[in-house]
C-alpha cells in the first residue's frame, strides 16, 4: 500500500470533513486508514516515511486534560510528516472562559491547516468543527475517542488478522468503550459489553452501533456479567474505572465495580490465545492486575505504538 493507493481510496469512499467520531468513518474510509497505518509503521521502523507535507503545514493541539501518548505520538507523528504542533493547554486559552469557543475556531483557522481537540464537553468539539475553517480531530472528549480506537483495530489486526472475532470490552461504557465498539461494529466484529448497572454505554451509540453491525454481519451484546462476556473471547479490553473528570465519583465507582477487574481469573476464561488490550494510563491492581498487564497475552505496548502510525495515516489522508 503507498500513500497515494491509500489516498485514492479515501477520496472515492465519502471520506470526512472533521473527525469526532467513529460514525465519521464508513467501512472504505475506516480500512484505508488502518492499511495506511500498517504500511507506514513498516516504513517507519526501516527509518522511512510514506508521505510528508509538501507545503509547509501547522496544526494545534488543543488539551483540556493531561495526556501522555496522544500528545506525544501526535507530536512526533506531525514532526516525522515535516509539520508542527502546537500545544495549547486550557491554561494557555481557557477555551470557553477567555474566549469563546466559536472565536478560537476563527482566529485557529487562519494559521494552522488543522486543529486536534482533547475536551471535557463533546458539544465543545462539534463547536470548534461549527465554526473551523479547517478540519477538526478529537484527541478524547466525554463521548468518544476515535483516535484510540484506531490504533485498537490496528493492534488486533496484527495479531489476529482481518476476520470477524468476539470483542470482549469489561468495565465503564466510556468513550474509549463508545469509540472501540462503533469501530468493532463498523468493521463487522461481534462485540460483547459488560459493565455494571448504570454504567452501560449511551442509548444512542448503541443504536448507531446495532445500524453498522445491521450492515456488517457484526453483532452487539449487552451484559452486566463480566464472566459471560469473556467467555470464548478473541479479544479482551478494560479501561479505568474513574475516566478524568469523574474524579467526584471515585468511592462509588470502586465498590461497584470491583467485580469487573480483569484478572488471571477472568482472562482464563477467554480463548487459551485471547489478546488483551487497554488504551492507557492504566490504574494496576484495580481495573487490571499487573500479572495481566504484564502477561504474555498483553497487546497494550503495541496498541500504545500504533496510536503514531493511525494518527499519521489519519492526519496524512484528512490534510494531505
Ligand atoms: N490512551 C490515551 O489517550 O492516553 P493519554 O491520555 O496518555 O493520551
Ligand atoms: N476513559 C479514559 C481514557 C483515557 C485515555 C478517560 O477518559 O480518562
Amino acid at each position: 500500500m503507498t500513500y497515494e493507493q491509500a489516498k485514492a481510496n479515501w477520496q472515492a469512499s465519502n471520506p470526512p470533513r472533521h473527525y469526532l467520531s467513529i460514525t465519521d468513518l464508513n467501512p472504505h474510509t475506516a480500512q484505508a486508514v488502518l492499511e495506511l497505518a500498517h504500511a507506514m509503521k513498516r516504513a517507519t521502523r526501516k527509518g522511512q516515511e510514506l508521505f510528508r507535507f509538501a507545503r509547509p503545514t501547522g496544526l494545534a493541539m488543543i488539551f483540556e486534560k493531561p495526556s501522555l501518548r496522544t500528545r506525544v505520538t501526535l507530536e512526533v507523528g506531525l514532526y516525522q510528516m515535516g509539520a508542527h504542533g502546537v500545544y495549547l493547554t486550557q491554561s494557555d486559552i481557557q477555551m470557553g472562559k477567555r474566549e469563546a469557543v466559536m472565536d478560537i475556531a476563527r482566529n485557529l483557522g487562519r494559521w494552522v491547516q488543522g486543529v486536534i481537540a482533547r475536551v471535557f464537553l463533546h458539544t465543545a468539539l462539534e463547536e470548534l468543527a461549527r465554526f473551523s475553517e479547517v478540519p477538526v480531530i478529537n484527541a478524547l472528549s466525554d463521548r468518544e475517542h476515535p483516535c484510540q480506537a484506531l490504533a485498537d483495530l490496528m493492534t488486533v489486526q496484527e495479531w489476529k488478522g482481518a476476520q470477524p472475532l468476539t470483542l470482549a470490552w469489561v468495565g465503564d461504557g466510556n468513550n474509549v468503550c463508545h469509540s472501540f465498539t462503533l469501530l468493532a461494529a463498523l468493521l463487522g466484529h461481534r462485540m460483547r459489553i459488560a459493565t455494571p448497572e448504570g454504567y452501560a454505554p449511551d442509548d444512542a451509540i448503541l443504536q448507531q452501533a446495532q445500524a453498522f453491525a445491521a450492515q456488517s454481519g457484526g453483532s452487539i451484546e449487552l451484559l452486566h456479567d463480566p464472566r459471560a462476556a469473556v467467555a470464548d473471547a478473541d479479544v479482551v479490553y478494560t479501561d479505568v474505572w474513574v475516566s478524568m473528570g469523574y474524579e467526584t465519583e471515585r468511592e462509588a465507582r470502586m465498590r461497584k465495580f470491583l467485580p469487573f477487574q480483569l484478572n488471571e481469573e477472568l482472562l482464563r476464561l477467554a480463548k487459551p490465545d485471547a489478546m488483551v488490550l487497554h488504551c492507557l494510563p492504566a490504574r494496576r491492581g484495580e481495573e487490571i492486575t499487573d500479572a495481566v498487564l504484564d502477561g504474555a497475552q498483553s497487546a497494550v505496548w503495541d496498541q500504545a505504538e500504533n496510536r503514531l502510525h493511525t494518527q499519521k495515516a489519519l492526519i496524512a489522508l484528512m490534510l494531505g
